[in-house]
């Protein structure tokens, strides 16, 4: 089944329960977690995601851009997330995988990311893992409201291959760029999940644009 993940990002963080409140028909809540060093950017941490928890029974789908992720699992967890996601190029494959490890202690969803210039085969080991999800980002992370990279399609389609052979069931997003039509050619490529952030809150009407991404 599709699932939107409308991105905070692009809301006003000065309304969020009511930003919030705009994307209730969506399935996921997508929140941006950046740290200024893996990401030029530096958004938000554990104590807003706490608060959005309070506010919210949506699917908590939390993306971690920070350097060594498995520091912060367990307060995200705590937090309320349902869903950790760490990237293949903030640490080592070792210190990912304990990461990883300490999600299913903790009881959340375990998912790898991948920027635009990691190869699908880099997923190979976490799919042997039993990650929940694969996030293949079609924008360098870091800023909403990017052009999608339509180079990173042929990527997807081999990702979707690889689940469905080694860990069918997985889920596979994709995040950046993704609008009414960049949607469509996602899902041909076998993507079930589609964050959008700009797309979403850059509308007059954020629950008519995720019925337009629903195709
Ligand atoms: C970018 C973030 C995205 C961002 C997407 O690094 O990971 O989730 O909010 O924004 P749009 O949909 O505007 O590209
Ligand atoms: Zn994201």
């Amino acid at each position: 089944m599709l699932k939107i993940a409308p991105s905070i990002l692009s809301a006003d963080f000065c309304n969020l329960e009511r930003d919030i409140r705009r994307v209730s028909s969506a399935d996921w809540l997508h929140v941006d977690v950046m740290d200024g060093m893996f990401v030029p950017n530096i958004t938000i941490g554990v104590p807003v995601v706490e608060s959005i928890r309070k506010y919210t029974d949506l699917f908590l789908d939390v993306h971690l851009m920070v350097e060594k992720p498995g520091r912060y699992v367990e307060a995200f967890a705590r937090a309320g997330a349902d869903l950790l996601s760490v990237h293949l190029e903030a640490d080592m494959p070792p210190f990912l995988k304990e990461a990883l490890h300490a999600m299913d202690q903790c009881g959340v969803k375990k998912a790898v990311a991948l920027r635009p210039i990691t190869a699908a085969e880099a997923v190979l080991p976490y799919l042997e893992l039993g990650v929940d999800l694969v996030l293949v980002m079609t924008v360098e992370p870091g800023f909403g409201g990017q052009k999608f990279m339509a180079d990173q399609l042929p990527k997807i389609a081999a990702v979707r291959r690889y689940i469905e052979q080694y860990r069918p069931g997985c889920d596979l997003e994709v995040d950046g760029g993704i609008n009414a039509q960049t949607a469509r050619q996602v899902i041909d490529a076998g993507v079930n999940v589609l964050v959008a952030g700009s797309a979403v809150y850059g509308a007059d009407d954020p629950a008519a644009a995720i019925a337009a991404l629903r195709g």
